[in-house]
């Protein structure tokens, strides 16, 4: 075994090393807005679903002392206005997206400079992003600020789901995340992973079932 006292390693070696390994990432294309009403939007894969009731998220947020006020402007907006949407990001935009990582200065609108189409929201101020499979609109919730890392913490608020990627049957959604095609974050610089080919099933079994089956190979 290679063994590493993580403590020891460089910052760039850390995020090369856990980046490597923890994956994929899933992708949340965070739209803000600030105190002047400029829009913001930024992709974050220090990002993931962290419960569903309520239903929380979290995004692990970079500082960045060469901003104004040391912060990413998504940190900042976030901040600020306690509101954010996370579009969820799939193949068909991921070069986009992609384009709106570049170090913009605040005033930028990258949803613009990317092509991507704006749509207002129904409970939050920042705008959704049309282009998406699924927006979720998130309220603050709290900050965690750990070293150089902010891991802000939302509640989500409201959902749009594009219509062809959604049934409804027995009373209740069903997402065809298969046809949504989406695209993770691999590796830490500019890797991505197709995700929807290599889809596989492994049901979980009870705990009786399992003392069932022992000695039966899995
Ligand atoms: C796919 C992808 C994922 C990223 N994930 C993160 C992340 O989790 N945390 C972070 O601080 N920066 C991340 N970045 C970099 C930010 O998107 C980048 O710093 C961006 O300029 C921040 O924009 P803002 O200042 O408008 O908020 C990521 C970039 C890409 C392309």
């Amino acid at each position: 075994m290679t063994e590493i006292d993580v403590a020891k390693m460089t910052s760039s070696s850390r995020y090369a090393v856990l980046t490597s390994l923890v994956v994929p990432r899933p992708i949340a294309f965070v739209t803000t807005i600030n105190e002047d009403g400029v829009v913001n939007a930024a992709p974050f894969s220090y990002f993931n679903l962290m419960g569903n009731d309520p239903p929380v998220v979290a995004i692990g947020i970079g500082k960045d002392e060469s901003r104004k006020y040391g912060l990413k402007d998504t940190g900042y907006n976030i901040q600020k206005t306690r509101e954010f949407v996370i579009n969820m990001v799939n193949e068909d935009i991921i070069e986009k997206v992609n384009l709106t990582a570049i170090d913009f200065p605040p005033e930028v609108d990258e949803s613009e400079i990317a092509g991507l189409t704006k749509l207002p929201s129904a409970k939050v101020k920042p705008p959704r992003i049309k282009e998406s499979a699924s927006n979720f609109e998130c309220r603050h919730l709290s900050t965690i600020e750990i070293g150089n890392v902010r891991v802000v913490i939302g509640e989500i608020i409201y959902l749009h789901l594009d219509e062809q990627y959604v049934t409804f049957q027995d009373g209740d959604h069903h997402i065809l995340t298969e046809l949504i095609l989406p695209v993770g974050r691999m590796h830490g610089k500019d890797f991505y992973t197709r995700s929807a080919a290599s889809l596989f099933r492994i049901a979980r079994q009870s705990y009786n079932e399992w003392k069932n089956n022992l000695g039966k190979k899995i």
